[in-house]
Order: C-alpha cells, then sequence, then structure tokens
C-alpha cells in the first residue's frame, strides 16, 4: 500500500482549552505564522477540533478570511434531536460546516464511560449527517503490558466499524493513552506497527479501496521536534495534536514538517 498517496492530515484537538476570543487570537496567529513561512498549503490539510462554544466563532473567521482549516467538533450525541439535555447533534455540527468530528477519544472512553458500542453508535450518527469521524483507538500502559501495543487498538477498531459501508469516509487515530500528555510519545517504529495493522482493520471490516484510502494519524506527545519521524511511516497519515496545538508557531512547525525536515 506505499504507493497510494494519501494526503497528510495535520489535527489540533484543543480539548478543553481556549474561549471563542482566545480562539480567534489563535487561528489568526496561526495563519500568519504560516503566511509568512510560505507555507504550501495544498502540501497537508489541516483541522482544528475547538470546544463546541468557539465553533460557530472559527466557523466565520475561516470563512470569511478564507482561512484554509478544515472545522471539527470533539464530540457528537449518537442520537440526531430530542430529549437529551446537553448533548449535541451531528444535524447541528453539519450546518455549522464542521467536516470532521472526533469520536471515542480516550479522556472521553476513561472520564465520560464510553464503550465501544457507543464510539460504534457515534461513528454511525457522524457517517449519517456527512461527518468524517476520526476515531481513535489506543492502550493503556497496563493494556501494553499485558496484550502488547496493538491487541487493543484493533479490537477497539473493528467494533467502531461494525455496520459502517464499505466506502465510508473515516479517519482512525492511533493514541497510545500512555503517550497523551506525558512527553513520551511512541516511536515512529512502534506508531506504524500498530498503524499498519488498524489499516488491515479497515481492508477486512470496510473495503481493500477504503484502507488504501483512510488517513491513519498518530497522537501522543507530538511536538515539531518528532513529527518527521512518524510521517515518514508508511502508515502514519498525520498526526492528532493535543498541547502543541494549543501554540501558534509550534503547530505551523508542526504542519510545516515537510519543510524543515527534509521528509
Ligand atoms: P498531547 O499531544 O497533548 O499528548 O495530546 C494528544 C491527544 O490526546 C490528541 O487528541
Amino acid at each position: 500500500m506505499g504507493t497510494v498517496s494519501r494526503l497528510p492530515l495535520i489535527a489540533g484537538n484543543w480539548k478543553m482549552n481556549l474561549d471563542h476570543l482566545q480562539a480567534v487570537a489563535l487561528v489568526q496567529k496561526l495563519y500568519w505564522a504560516l503566511k509568512d513561512a510560505k507555507h504550501d498549503e495544498a502540501s497537508v490539510e489541516v483541522a482544528l477540533f475547538p470546544p463546541f462554544t468557539d465553533l460557530r466563532t472559527v466557523q466565520t473567521l475561516i470563512d470569511a478570511d478564507k482561512i484554509p482549516f478544515a472545522l471539527g467538533a470533539q464530540d457528537l450525541s449518537t442520537h440526531d434531536s430530542g430529549a437529551y439535555t446537553g448533548e449535541v447533534s451531528g444535524a447541528f455540527l453539519a450546518k455549522l460546516e464542521a467536516q470532521y468530528v472526533i469520536i471515542g477519544h480516550s479522556e472521553r472512553r476513561e472520564y465520560h464511560n464510553e464503550t465501544d458500542e457507543v464510539v460504534r453508535d457515534k461513528v454511525h450518527a457522524a457517517l449519517r449527517h456527512g461527518i468524517t469521524p476520526v476515531i481513535c483507538v489506543g492502550e493503556t500502559a497496563e493494556d501494553l503490558e499485558e496484550h502488547g501495543a496493538a491487541a487493543v487498538p484493533v479490537g477497539q477498531l473493528e467494533k467502531a466499524l461494525e455496520g459502517v459501508a464499505k466506502d465510508a469516509d473515516i479517519v482512525v487515530a492511533y493514541e497510545p493513552v500512555w503517550a497523551i500528555g506525558s512527553g513520551q510519545a511512541a516511536t515512529p517504529d512502534q506508531a506504524q506497527d500498530v498503524c499498519q495493522k488498524l489499516r488491515d482493520v479497515v481492508a477486512s471490516s470496510l473495503s481493500e479501496e477504503a484502507a488504501a484510502a483512510t488517513r491513519i494519524l498518530y497522537g501522543g506527545s507530538v511536538k515539531s521536534s518528532n513529527i518527521a519521524g512518524f510521517l515518514r511511516e508508511p502508515d502514519v497519515d498525520g498526526a492528532l495534536v493535543g498541547g502543541a496545538s494549543l501554540q501558534a508557531d509550534e503547530f505551523a512547525a508542526i504542519i510545516r514538517f515537510q519543510k524543515h525536515v527534509g521528509v
């Protein structure tokens, strides 16, 4: 599958950081950092995942100023509408031109009891509304010790893809839980090994064509100093970046990985 070219995707998951005013400042700063560096917009797709309360503001800004960033949400409801206090429908996200939604982040699995079944139902909800799910999978430190790196993420992805159409547009993010926010990223070799197995899951659960087209991201302590190593791997097609996506210059350097490291 090494010959298939997939447009790299660099995604910034802001988590619960930045109100809508701070969001404007960061998006503008990031855009100007890339402009100053004469960044080639066509070389990599950039997607931002602000909190729900920032989405309308960021959408208006990127629309008005023609900023080439895609917009995504960090979660959505399994339901489309109704008496579900506090939930946000995929229909509303689609109206905001959200192209992506993160589903099954380990923080939601851990703090909000999201099971593999809930994750699967959210994947279906996103696809119903024409939004590309960014399906997060990853093993904890205990899983790693007991089962190795791939077993848990592979199982999570198999479940998440149950009943999904063969030609569905999806993104997969491999985020080892032990690497998130720890400063201790996986090695490129480790990421490649699991991402390759996740691609095999897309092939067997959906189709060979979907597997060839699907971007598989690595996430967990990604920085400008380690991004290039991951993107050199044949089955790693981008990154899901947490902390480093909150700093405009650092995130711009990650987006420009092709330049500063000669991938
Ligand atoms: P960090 O980049 O802060 O480790 O977070 C990764 C992550 O969870 C992105 O979704």
